[in-house]
């Protein structure tokens, strides 16, 4: 979307919108419209996500009644609608997306919402004008979880409030990575030329970007396979300048076959759930597979795939190694 389309927001189509949102029933399938015609294209399979929406929903349900609330990442304003539904005193919303600020601005030009319209790092405890913010919901998950900067966004929140008392929606971010041994592979070509170059182990990230109708993929048995954690976040306890990284996997080398890691992420508000995990979601965008083809030249036994976060948010390429 570039900025003369921005210029032409059709303004019957918002000014319907927020009224037919405020009826629950209709919420979902009113911003999908819109945003059908006038949001970026990653919006639309994300508001059609009905376990996102349903989970969203049950962790606002009853916990936002006469609370002030910050909105972090609020795009669509989804969350800020649901919010006011049930019974927020006040919202603040943060988003960046100039298009989406427009937007934002508009739909809640007659409610108690104030629209942060800048990045994390911009805001400032001044912004919280309209009384001292009580609850937090963020959706702020790319497909790999951290991309969107969650980290970053929770040292910029725990800067803004010192010993805080916000009650975080979600809460609590779990990493996990399971390790597939596949079965022998037949090498093409071009992978053959790949594999000449490097003697031990030829890998790469197959899936650099989220795998839609990952969770429903059929026929991949999850349940038996052993749960390794890279990373536990307690959002409430992000420290500043502090760097975060992700253990490493151990995986049990196979000569001539392929590996497949699957990586996902899930959260809760509660240590002890109820979570939701983008491994078993249908049609959720988070998660990533790393394939692995290991050469017939290598030796069997344990080695440590390893990942680092690049400023606590992007992944850097998988390498394998022999110690954790
Ligand atoms: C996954 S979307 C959240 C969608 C929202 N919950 C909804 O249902 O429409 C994340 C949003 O956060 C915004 N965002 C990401 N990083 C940001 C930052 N550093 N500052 C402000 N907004 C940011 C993005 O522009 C995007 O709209």
């Amino acid at each position: 979307m570039n900025n003369s389309e921005n210029d032409n927001l059709d303004l019957n189509l918002l000014n319907g919108l927020f009224s037919k949102a405020k009826d629950p029933a209709q919420r979902f399938e009113t911003i999908n419209n819109f945003s059908r015609r006038l949001m970026p294209e990653w919006f639309l399979p994300m508001l059609n996500d009905t376990a996102r929406n349903t989970y969203y929903t049950k962790m606002l349900e009853h916990s936002v009644k006469d609370k002030v609330v910050i909105d972090l990442g609020s795009g669509t304003g989804m969350w800020s609608i649901e919010a006011l539904a049930r019974g927020a005193k006040f919202v603040y919303v943060v988003e960046k997306n100039p298009i989406l600020i427009q937007y934002l601005e508009f739909i809640f030009k007659d409610h108690p919402v104030k629209v942060l319209g800048k990045a994390f790092s911009e805001l400032k405890a001044s912004d919280f004008d309209h009384g001292q913010p009580q609850a937090l919901v963020h959706e702020i998950f790319s497909n790999t979880g951290l991309g969107e900067g969650v980290i970053t966004a929770f040292q910029k929140v725990s800067e803004l409030f010192p010993d805080h008392s916000l009650t975080l929606f979600p809460r609590y971010f779990w990493f996990e990575a399971r390790v597939f041994k596949q079965k022998p592979f037949e090498l093409s070509e071009t992978e053959k030329i790949h594999l000449k170059d490097k003697a031990d182990a030829y890998y790469e990230l197959i899936h650099s970007l989220g795998v839609r109708d990952w969770g429903s993929l059929k026929g991949i048995n999850f349940s038996d396979k052993e749960v390794i954690n890279l990373m536990f976040l307690d959002l409430n306890k992000i420290e500043q300048n502090k760097s975060y990284d992700l253990k490493a996997i151990p995986i049990d080398i196979a000569p001539g076959h392929v590996h497949h890691v699957y990586l996902s992420f899930k959260f809760s508000t509660e240590l002890e759930g109820p979570y939701f995990d983008t491994l078993f979601e249908e049609n959720h965008w988070g998660g990533f597979i790393v394939e692995f083809y290991i050469s017939t030249a290598m030796k069997a036994g344990r080695k440590y795939l390893k990942m680092k976060l690049n400023d606590n948010q992007l992944f850097d390429h998988p390498r394998l190694e022999d110690t954790p």
